[in-house]
Protein backbone atom coordinates (compact mmCIF):
# COMPACT_ATOMS: atom_id res chain seq x y z
CA UNK A 1 0.00 0.00 0.00
CA UNK A 2 1.30 3.32 -1.17
CA UNK A 3 1.52 6.07 2.20
CA UNK A 4 -0.93 8.32 1.41
CA UNK A 5 -0.08 12.24 1.00
CA UNK A 6 -1.17 15.38 2.34
CA UNK A 7 -2.91 18.48 0.36
CA UNK A 8 -2.24 21.61 1.78
CA UNK A 9 -5.25 23.84 0.31
CA UNK A 10 -3.73 27.03 0.14
CA UNK A 11 -4.88 31.02 -0.54
CA UNK A 12 -2.79 32.96 -2.58
CA UNK A 13 -4.74 36.33 -2.07
CA UNK A 14 -5.78 38.58 -4.67
CA UNK A 15 -2.13 38.95 -6.66
CA UNK A 16 0.33 40.53 -5.07
CA UNK A 17 2.50 38.49 -2.95
CA UNK A 18 3.16 40.59 -0.15
CA UNK A 19 -0.22 39.66 1.05
CA UNK A 20 0.49 36.11 1.42
CA UNK A 21 0.29 34.29 5.09
CA UNK A 22 3.26 33.36 6.40
CA UNK A 23 2.38 29.96 6.30
CA UNK A 24 1.49 30.09 2.30
CA UNK A 25 4.43 31.29 1.75
CA UNK A 26 6.39 28.66 3.80
CA UNK A 27 4.81 26.43 2.18
CA UNK A 28 5.05 27.97 -1.62
CA UNK A 29 9.03 28.47 -0.94
CA UNK A 30 9.17 24.58 0.44
CA UNK A 31 6.76 22.96 -2.36
CA UNK A 32 7.66 20.27 -4.39
CA UNK A 33 4.93 19.81 -5.85
CA UNK A 34 2.35 22.79 -6.88
CA UNK A 35 -1.44 22.37 -8.36
CA UNK A 36 -2.46 26.11 -9.22
CA UNK A 37 -5.64 27.98 -11.04
CA UNK A 38 -5.12 30.69 -13.19
CA UNK A 39 -5.52 33.45 -10.92
CA UNK A 40 -2.36 32.97 -9.20
CA UNK A 41 -0.36 36.21 -9.33
CA UNK A 42 2.98 36.05 -10.49
CA UNK A 43 5.22 37.22 -7.74
CA UNK A 44 3.76 34.58 -5.90
CA UNK A 45 4.26 32.21 -8.89
CA UNK A 46 7.74 32.95 -8.99
CA UNK A 47 7.73 31.76 -4.97
CA UNK A 48 8.19 28.37 -6.20
CA UNK A 49 11.44 26.57 -6.17
CA UNK A 50 12.55 26.37 -9.56
CA UNK A 51 13.12 22.49 -9.53
CA UNK A 52 9.35 21.97 -8.27
CA UNK A 53 6.98 20.32 -10.59
CA UNK A 54 4.44 22.45 -11.08
CA UNK A 55 0.73 21.45 -12.86
CA UNK A 56 -2.22 24.30 -14.06
CA UNK A 57 -5.46 23.15 -13.81
CA UNK A 58 -6.34 26.33 -15.75
CA UNK A 59 -4.41 28.60 -18.30
CA UNK A 60 -5.91 31.53 -19.86
CA UNK A 61 -4.10 31.24 -22.85
CA UNK A 62 -6.00 29.27 -24.21
CA UNK A 63 -9.33 29.02 -21.61
CA UNK A 64 -8.56 25.48 -21.01
CA UNK A 65 -9.95 24.87 -17.47
CA UNK A 66 -10.52 21.30 -15.89
CA UNK A 67 -13.44 20.46 -15.02
CA UNK A 68 -14.16 20.61 -11.32
CA UNK A 69 -14.45 16.81 -10.96
CA UNK A 70 -11.21 16.26 -12.70
CA UNK A 71 -9.38 18.39 -10.36
CA UNK A 72 -10.66 16.66 -7.58
CA UNK A 73 -9.61 13.29 -8.86
CA UNK A 74 -5.95 14.87 -9.92
CA UNK A 75 -5.82 15.96 -5.96
CA UNK A 76 -6.95 12.08 -4.84
CA UNK A 77 -4.27 10.45 -7.17
CA UNK A 78 -1.25 12.51 -6.35
CA UNK A 79 -2.50 11.89 -2.70
CA UNK A 80 -2.64 8.65 -3.26
CA UNK A 81 1.00 8.79 -4.81
CA UNK A 82 2.10 9.84 -1.77
CA UNK A 83 2.56 13.11 -2.53
CA UNK A 84 2.37 16.48 -0.32
CA UNK A 85 0.58 18.58 -2.68
CA UNK A 86 0.61 22.38 -1.98
CA UNK A 87 -3.26 23.33 -3.95
CA UNK A 88 -2.65 27.07 -4.57
CA UNK A 89 -5.91 28.96 -4.99
CA UNK A 90 -6.16 32.48 -6.04
CA UNK A 91 -7.73 34.66 -2.81
CA UNK A 92 -9.10 32.36 0.18
CA UNK A 93 -10.08 29.11 -1.15
CA UNK A 94 -13.14 28.82 0.54
CA UNK A 95 -14.66 32.51 -0.85
CA UNK A 96 -16.02 31.35 -4.67
CA UNK A 97 -13.05 29.19 -4.76
CA UNK A 98 -14.80 25.65 -5.16
CA UNK A 99 -12.10 24.71 -2.22
CA UNK A 100 -14.95 23.25 0.26
CA UNK A 101 -15.38 20.90 -3.06
CA UNK A 102 -12.47 19.90 -2.85
CA UNK A 103 -11.85 19.32 0.69
CA UNK A 104 -15.15 17.42 0.90
CA UNK A 105 -13.65 15.53 -1.85
CA UNK A 106 -10.85 14.85 0.17
CA UNK A 107 -12.27 14.02 3.51
CA UNK A 108 -13.93 11.23 1.65
CA UNK A 109 -11.45 8.83 0.33
CA UNK A 110 -9.69 9.55 3.70
CA UNK A 111 -7.12 12.03 2.67
CA UNK A 112 -5.22 14.61 4.57
CA UNK A 113 -5.40 17.98 4.17
CA UNK A 114 -5.40 21.23 5.32
CA UNK A 115 -6.58 24.32 4.84
CA UNK A 116 -4.36 27.89 4.29
CA UNK A 117 -7.00 31.00 4.17
CA UNK A 118 -5.73 33.78 2.29
CA UNK A 119 -6.73 37.59 1.33
CA UNK A 120 -10.06 37.24 -0.46
CA UNK A 121 -10.23 39.41 -4.08
CA UNK A 122 -12.53 41.60 -2.20
CA UNK A 123 -10.11 42.39 0.97
CA UNK A 124 -7.53 42.75 -1.01
CA UNK A 125 -9.12 45.13 -4.00
CA UNK A 126 -10.61 47.15 -0.78
CA UNK A 127 -7.45 47.77 1.04
CA UNK A 128 -5.46 48.64 -2.03
CA UNK A 129 -8.32 51.22 -3.14
CA UNK A 130 -8.45 52.59 0.11
CA UNK A 131 -11.93 51.41 0.66
CA UNK A 132 -13.43 50.66 3.76
CA UNK A 133 -15.72 47.83 3.47
CA UNK A 134 -18.04 48.88 6.89
CA UNK A 135 -17.58 52.59 7.68
CA UNK A 136 -19.38 53.90 10.76
CA UNK A 137 -22.76 55.65 9.51
CA UNK A 138 -22.72 54.59 5.92
CA UNK A 139 -22.14 50.76 6.00
CA UNK A 140 -23.27 48.22 8.40
CA UNK A 141 -22.75 45.09 6.66
CA UNK A 142 -21.23 43.81 3.69
CA UNK A 143 -21.80 41.14 1.48
CA UNK A 144 -20.02 38.85 -1.27
CA UNK A 145 -21.98 37.99 -3.97
CA UNK A 146 -21.44 35.70 -7.42
CA UNK A 147 -22.40 37.81 -10.59
CA UNK A 148 -21.79 34.13 -12.16
CA UNK A 149 -24.23 32.65 -14.05
CA UNK A 150 -23.91 28.33 -13.92
CA UNK A 151 -25.04 27.40 -17.27
CA UNK A 152 -29.07 27.71 -18.16
CA UNK A 153 -29.41 29.08 -15.12
CA UNK A 154 -30.22 32.59 -14.20
CA UNK A 155 -29.06 34.57 -11.60
CA UNK A 156 -30.72 33.58 -8.48
CA UNK A 157 -30.03 36.63 -6.17
CA UNK A 158 -32.41 37.93 -3.41
CA UNK A 159 -32.19 41.43 -5.21
CA UNK A 160 -34.56 42.95 -2.33
CA UNK A 161 -32.19 41.54 0.59
CA UNK A 162 -29.11 42.86 -1.37
CA UNK A 163 -30.44 46.44 -2.33
CA UNK A 164 -29.82 47.60 1.39
CA UNK A 165 -28.53 51.32 1.41
CA UNK A 166 -26.75 50.38 4.33
CA UNK A 167 -24.64 47.70 3.28
CA UNK A 168 -21.98 47.07 0.75
CA UNK A 169 -22.04 44.98 -1.60
CA UNK A 170 -19.10 43.21 -3.59
CA UNK A 171 -19.46 41.21 -6.16
CA UNK A 172 -17.39 38.50 -7.62
CA UNK A 173 -17.40 37.47 -10.94
CA UNK A 174 -19.78 39.54 -12.27
CA UNK A 175 -19.06 42.02 -15.17
CA UNK A 176 -20.42 40.14 -17.57
CA UNK A 177 -23.96 40.41 -16.05
CA UNK A 178 -23.52 44.01 -14.73
CA UNK A 179 -26.50 44.96 -16.95
CA UNK A 180 -29.01 41.83 -14.91
CA UNK A 181 -27.38 43.02 -11.46
CA UNK A 182 -27.88 46.80 -11.72
CA UNK A 183 -31.44 46.22 -13.49
CA UNK A 184 -32.21 43.68 -9.88
CA UNK A 185 -30.75 46.09 -7.89
CA UNK A 186 -32.33 49.27 -9.26
CA UNK A 187 -35.45 47.42 -9.51
CA UNK A 188 -35.58 46.58 -6.28
CA UNK A 189 -35.22 50.47 -5.15
CA UNK A 190 -31.62 50.87 -4.76
CA UNK A 191 -30.65 54.57 -5.46
CA UNK A 192 -29.24 55.23 -9.14
CA UNK A 193 -26.63 57.30 -7.96
CA UNK A 194 -25.30 54.86 -4.99
CA UNK A 195 -21.81 54.79 -5.75
CA UNK A 196 -20.39 51.89 -7.30
CA UNK A 197 -16.87 51.11 -8.62
CA UNK A 198 -14.77 48.57 -10.83
CA UNK A 199 -11.47 47.03 -10.22
CA UNK A 200 -9.43 44.69 -12.70
CA UNK A 201 -6.47 43.13 -11.31
CA UNK A 202 -6.83 44.37 -8.04
CA UNK A 203 -3.18 44.54 -6.07
CA UNK A 204 -0.90 43.97 -8.89
CA UNK A 205 0.71 46.17 -11.13
CA UNK A 206 -1.71 45.61 -13.95
CA UNK A 207 -4.51 47.11 -11.24
CA UNK A 208 -7.37 49.27 -13.38
CA UNK A 209 -10.04 51.50 -10.94
CA UNK A 210 -13.47 52.72 -12.10
CA UNK A 211 -15.92 55.13 -10.20
CA UNK A 212 -19.32 55.48 -11.40
CA UNK A 213 -22.61 54.89 -10.36
CA UNK A 214 -25.30 51.57 -10.02
CA UNK A 215 -27.11 53.28 -12.86
CA UNK A 216 -24.44 54.00 -15.26
CA UNK A 217 -22.05 50.84 -14.29
CA UNK A 218 -23.35 48.53 -17.38
CA UNK A 219 -22.11 51.29 -19.80
CA UNK A 220 -18.78 52.17 -17.67
CA UNK A 221 -17.75 48.25 -18.20
CA UNK A 222 -18.41 48.55 -21.99
CA UNK A 223 -16.64 52.10 -22.25
CA UNK A 224 -13.68 51.26 -20.40
CA UNK A 225 -13.35 47.67 -21.65
CA UNK A 226 -13.17 45.94 -18.50
CA UNK A 227 -12.54 42.34 -18.44
CA UNK A 228 -11.91 39.55 -15.97
CA UNK A 229 -10.74 39.27 -13.13
CA UNK A 230 -12.66 42.53 -11.73
CA UNK A 231 -14.55 42.92 -9.22
CA UNK A 232 -17.66 45.51 -8.88
CA UNK A 233 -18.29 47.46 -5.50
CA UNK A 234 -21.63 49.26 -5.19
CA UNK A 235 -21.86 51.36 -2.05
CA UNK A 236 -21.34 54.56 -0.23
CA UNK A 237 -18.11 53.49 1.19
CA UNK A 238 -17.13 54.09 -2.56
CA UNK A 239 -17.45 57.53 -2.24
CA UNK A 240 -14.61 57.72 0.69
CA UNK A 241 -12.41 55.25 -0.62
CA UNK A 242 -11.93 58.11 -3.36
CA UNK A 243 -10.97 60.28 -0.49
CA UNK A 244 -8.68 57.72 1.20
CA UNK A 245 -6.92 56.93 -1.63
CA UNK A 246 -5.52 60.43 -2.54
CA UNK A 247 -3.84 60.13 0.80
CA UNK A 248 -2.29 56.38 0.50
CA UNK A 249 1.46 56.33 0.17
CA UNK A 250 1.97 59.32 1.59
CA UNK A 251 4.49 59.37 4.33
C1 LIG B 1 -13.46 32.07 -9.02
S1 LIG B 1 -13.48 33.59 -8.14
C2 LIG B 1 -12.22 33.25 -6.97
C3 LIG B 1 -12.26 34.14 -5.76
C4 LIG B 1 -11.14 33.87 -4.78
N1 LIG B 1 -11.26 32.57 -4.17
C5 LIG B 1 -11.05 34.95 -3.70
O1 LIG B 1 -11.24 34.64 -2.51
O2 LIG B 1 -10.76 36.08 -4.07
C6 LIG B 1 -12.69 34.66 -9.29
C7 LIG B 1 -13.21 36.07 -9.22
O3 LIG B 1 -12.64 36.75 -8.10
C8 LIG B 1 -12.45 38.10 -8.42
N2 LIG B 1 -11.00 38.41 -8.36
C9 LIG B 1 -10.03 37.57 -8.04
N3 LIG B 1 -8.84 38.20 -8.03
C10 LIG B 1 -9.09 39.48 -8.37
C11 LIG B 1 -8.28 40.63 -8.54
N4 LIG B 1 -6.96 40.60 -8.35
N5 LIG B 1 -8.88 41.79 -8.89
C12 LIG B 1 -10.22 41.86 -9.07
N6 LIG B 1 -11.02 40.80 -8.93
C13 LIG B 1 -10.48 39.62 -8.57
C14 LIG B 1 -13.01 38.31 -9.81
O4 LIG B 1 -14.37 38.66 -9.70
C15 LIG B 1 -12.84 36.94 -10.40
O5 LIG B 1 -13.69 36.73 -11.50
Amino acid sequence: MPKSGFVHLVGAGPGDADYLTIKAARLITQARLVVHDRLVGRGVMDLIPKDAEVISVGKESDHHILPQPQINELLLKLAMDGRDVVRLKGGDPFVFGRGGEEAMYLAAHDIGFEIVPGVSAAVGCAASTGVPLTHRGLATSVRFVTGHLRENDGLDLDWKSLADPACTLVVYMGIANAGKITEGLLGAGLAPQTPAMLIENGTTPQQRVMRTTLAELPAAITAHCFHPPSLMVIGKVVDVGAVLEQGMGKQ
